[in-house]
């Protein structure tokens, strides 16, 4: 009997095909082609990242996967559907754009839907759940490795259109982390599978803090040969509609050109902070020195500490005694 029971990658797999088939097969599916058409996406671009149509109902991926008792709590517990306080059960995402987000191994994990108009937030996520952990997965991964041999870079970029945006311009080595942060964990697993990240967030406020936080937990991860890099994005950009505006080529040659981490660490620290005094010079001595405590290589501290030592004007060999290597340093 155990044998019968659908795993939960199983149920996953094929909310995602049932999602897709909505796309092509629901009565509203021309006006969400419309959109995604508006868009600039193509039926192939549609396709390979399994994009879907959750449909205006309540019981519409419910009706065609909770077939007993032991599915509907299979799907609940996955997020799929909801359980009410009078015991009905409804779908979760209603009337929404659904991109299925993979593991590494490609299996579905969670989902993003976005709203098509109306009220209510633009984007919802699937919460966590025994197979879905948003610091550790990445929307885009999978694809990305699975359209290239080799990945010479990874691009991070904050949203699901900003993926799938890049990837049907010809740029298909682009990862969302899911509407938070980008944690450690997610930058470790770029960095095994690539030596150059480049961080290209939203040209706006969240989008600046979201490269500092990216900044700050890559900081035990660069190692020598690993490189990091920030693209700052027009005020009201993102990569969706600066890749549409100015093209592929000059995207990538902008990509070429971001901004180192070293570059950006001390044009961020400097930013608020007058070095030319004796006051602003502690200070981003005190800002600057366990932040550079934390990076994960000699070279890279090194680096740093030279660049530090300048704008302090001291000798480096005098910084170098006050700053310290990480307590576990990996070999
Ligand atoms: P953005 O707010 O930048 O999306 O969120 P956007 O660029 O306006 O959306 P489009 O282009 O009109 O479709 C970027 C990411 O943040 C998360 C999602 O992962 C989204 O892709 N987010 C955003 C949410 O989780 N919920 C929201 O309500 C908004
Ligand atoms: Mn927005
Ligand atoms: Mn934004
Ligand atoms: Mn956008
Ligand atoms: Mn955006």
């Amino acid at each position: 009997k155990r044998a019968q029971e659908s795993s939960d990658y199983e149920q996953m797999e094929r909310a995602a095909k049932f999602f897709a088939h909505q796309l092509r097969r629901h009565e509203n599916s021309a006006a969400v082609i419309d959109y995604l058409k508006g868009r600039g996406l193509s039926g192939e671009i549609v396709k390979q990242f399994q994009i879907g149509y959750a449909p205006d109902a309540w019981d519409g991926l419910l009706s065609a996967l909770a077939k007993d008792q032991r599915s509907k709590d299979q799907l609940v517990d996955l997020k799929l559907i909801n359980r009410n306080e009078q015991g009905r059960y409804y779908d979760f995402f209603r009337d929404r754009v659904m991109f299925p987000i993979r593991d590494r191994r490609g299996r579905v994990v969670g989902f993003g839907g976005r709203i098509l108009d109306g009220d209510g937030p633009k984007y919802l996520n699937s919460p966590e759940t025994r197979i879905f952990h948003k610091g550790r997965e990445l929307y885009g991964f999978y694809e990305a490795r699975q359209a290239n041999r080799e990945l010479e870079q990874v691009v991070i970029v904050e949203g699901y259109m900003d993926v799938v945006a890049l990837a049907q311009a010809g740029i298909s080595y682009a990862v969302a982390s899911l509407g938070t942060a980008t944690t450690t964990d997610q930058l470790q697993m770029l960095f095994r599978a690539t030596r150059r990240v480049v961080c290209c967030y939203d040209g706006d406020r969240a989008g600046r803090d979201a490269a500092w936080r990216a900044l700050e937990n890559a900081l035990p991860l660069l190692n020598d040969g690993v490189e990091l890099s920030f693209l700052f994005l027009p005020d009201g950009e993102d990569p969706d509609t600066l890749v549409r505006k100015i093209g592929a080529d000059e995207f990538r040659k902008r990509l070429d050109k971001a901004q180192s981490f070293t570059d950006y660490f001390f044009a961020h620290l400097t930013d608020t902070i007058d070095v030319n005094s004796d006051s602003g010079k502690s200070l981003l001595l005190k800002q600057a020195k366990p932040l550079i405590e934390r990076v994960g290589s000699e070279f890279y501290r090194d680096t740093l500490m030279e660049r530090l030592a300048r704008l302090l004007r001291r000798e480096a060999s005098q910084l170098a005694a006050q700053i310290k290597a990480p307590a576990t340093q990996k070999a």
